[in-house]
C-alpha cells in the first residue's frame, strides 16, 4: 500500500466533543459531518461521535444523509443542511427519515408529492445572502397543513470567526425576531464552531459544530484547546545528498544554495498537500520542522532534511502532529483549515488511532 495515510486520532475526537459541549450551554450538538466527515471519514468519524452519545448528526444533501443512516441505524436524527434538489431527494427523505431544510415552497410540495411525515428545517437567512427563506411564516403554514413537522428554524452567521465583527450580534437579532414570529416551541438553532466564541449567549437549543470537532481552532487568537483528529502523514521513499548548484523538482523552482540532503516523500497534490505549500511549507518529525523544497508534484513532495537526517521508510506529517496544527498551516498559505481537511483524496488511507476512552 502506497503510504500517504491520514491518521484518524478518535481519542482527540472525543476530548474535542467534550470542550464542544462544555460551550453548548443546555444546547444539543448537532455534528456537522457533511463532506465524509470534513475528509475524516463518515464510516469513522459518525460512529464514534454516535458512541459517546450524539444523537443529532447533519450532512449536505440526500444521498449522505441515506448513506449515514445506513452507518448509524435508526437511533439518531440526520438534518440535510442543503436541503433538497428534487423530487427524488424527497423520497430518500421520505426512506432514511431525514430532516430537510426548506427555504421554498416547491419543497414542500415535492415532500407532499412523497407523502412524507417527517420533520423539516425552516432555513431562514440573516444576513449572510446564503441559504434562506423569505417567506418564513407562509412557509411554516404549508408544512403544518402538509402533515409535516418543524424540526425548528435555523439560520447561519458569515462572520462567526471575526467575534467583534458587528454582523454577528445583528444576526442574532433579525434571528430572534424570526423567531418570535412561529409558536414559542419552536426549537432554533444558530451557532456553528465559531459561533460559540462569539455568541456564546446565543446556543438556544442546538448548535451545530462541524471545525470544532476535527479539531481547528475556530477563532485562532481565542483557542478553545481543541486537538486535530486527522494527522496527515507520508513515508520517506528515498534520500539522497545535493551539491550546491542542484535544481530542485519541477520548474526548477528551488536551487540548493550548499550541500544538501534531501528527502522525497510519498505524497502530494493529488492526495490533497496543497501545490502552494511549495517552497513555502514544512514536514514535521520528530519534532523538527523540515522545509518543503521545489514545487509540490502530483505524487511527491521533497524536503530538506540537512539539519535533521530522515531514513527511508520514516514517516512525516503535515498537518496534525505535535507542531503544526491544520489552522496554521492554512493560515500561512492563505487558505482556511476546512480545504486542507476536506482536500485529502480518497487515494489516502484512513488509518483509525484508537487509543482507549
Ligand atoms: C449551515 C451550517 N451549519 C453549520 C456548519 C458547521 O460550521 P463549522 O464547521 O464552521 O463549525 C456549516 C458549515 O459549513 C453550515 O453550512
Amino acid at each position: 500500500m502506497r503510504p500517504a495515510i491520514a491518521l484518524i486520532h478518535l481519542d482527540r475526537l472525543r476530548d474535542n466533543f467534550e470542550i464542544v459541549t462544555s460551550h453548548a450551554g443546555h444546547a444539543n450538538i448537532i455534528s456537522v459531518v457533511k463532506s465524509n466527515a470534513y475528509g475524516h471519514g463518515l464510516h469513522i468519524i459518525a460512529p464514534e461521535l454516535h458512541r459517546i452519545g450524539c444523537r443529532n448528526f447533519a450532512v449536505t444533501e440526500a444521498s449522505e444523509g441515506a448513506r449515514l443512516r445506513d452507518i448509524l441505524g435508526p437511533d439518531c436524527d440526520i438534518t440535510l443542511l442543503s436541503g433538497l434538489f428534487d423530487s427524488h431527494d424527497a423520497e430518500l427523505c421520505g426512506t432514511f427519515r431525514l430532516s430537510p431544510v426548506v427555504t421554498e415552497q416547491l419543497h414542500i410540495q415535492w415532500l407532499r408529492d412523497n407523502r412524507f411525515n417527517g420533520s423539516v428545517w425552516l432555513k431562514v437567512d440573516t444576513g449572510m445572502q446564503r441559504l434562506g427563506t423569505t417567506e418564513l411564516k407562509s412557509l411554516h403554514a404549508a408544512s403544518q397543513a402538509s402533515g409535516i413537522g418543524i424540526a425548528g428554524i435555523m439560520s447561519h452567521l458569515a462572520c462567526a470567526d471575526t467575534p467583534e465583527h458587528p454582523l454577528n450580534r445583528s444576526q442574532a437579532d433579525a434571528f430572534s425576531h424570526l423567531c418570535s414570529e412561529l409558536p414559542s416551541a419552536t426549537a432554533a438553532s444558530l451557532l456553528n464552531s465559531a459561533g460559540l466564541i462569539a455568541l456564546p449567549d446565543q446556543t438556544l437549543d442546538f448548535v451545530r459544530p462541524g471545525l470544532a470537532l476535527y479539531g481547528a481552532e475556530p477563532v485562532i487568537a481565542e483557542p478553545l484547546g481543541l486537538k486535530p483528529v486527522m494527522e496527515f502523514t507520508a513515508q520517506v521513499m528515498q534520500v539522497r545528498d545535493i551539491e550546491a548548484g542542484t535544481p530542485v523538482s519541477y520548474g526548477a523552482t528551488f536551487t540548493a544554495n550548499k550541500n544538501m540532503r534531501i528527502a522525497l516523500i510519498c505524497t502530494g497534490y493529488a492526495d490533497g498537500l496543497p501545490v502552494s505549500l511549495s517552497n513555502n511549507g514544512f514536514a514535521e518529525h520528530d519534532g523538527a520542522l523540515l522545509p518543503i523544497i521545489g514545487r509540490v508534484c502530483m505524487d511527491y513532495c521533497l524536503l530538506d532534511c540537512t539539519e535533521h537526517p530522515l531514513q527511508t521508510g520514516q514517516r512525516v506529517s503535515f498537518w496534525g502532529g505535535d507542531i503544526l496544527k491544520p489552522e496554521q498551516v492554512a493560515a500561512r498559505i492563505n487558505t482556511i483549515p476546512y480545504t486542507l481537511m476536506t482536500g485529502v483524496s480518497d487515494r489516502v488511507h484512513r488509518e483509525v488511532v484508537t487509543n482507549p476512552g
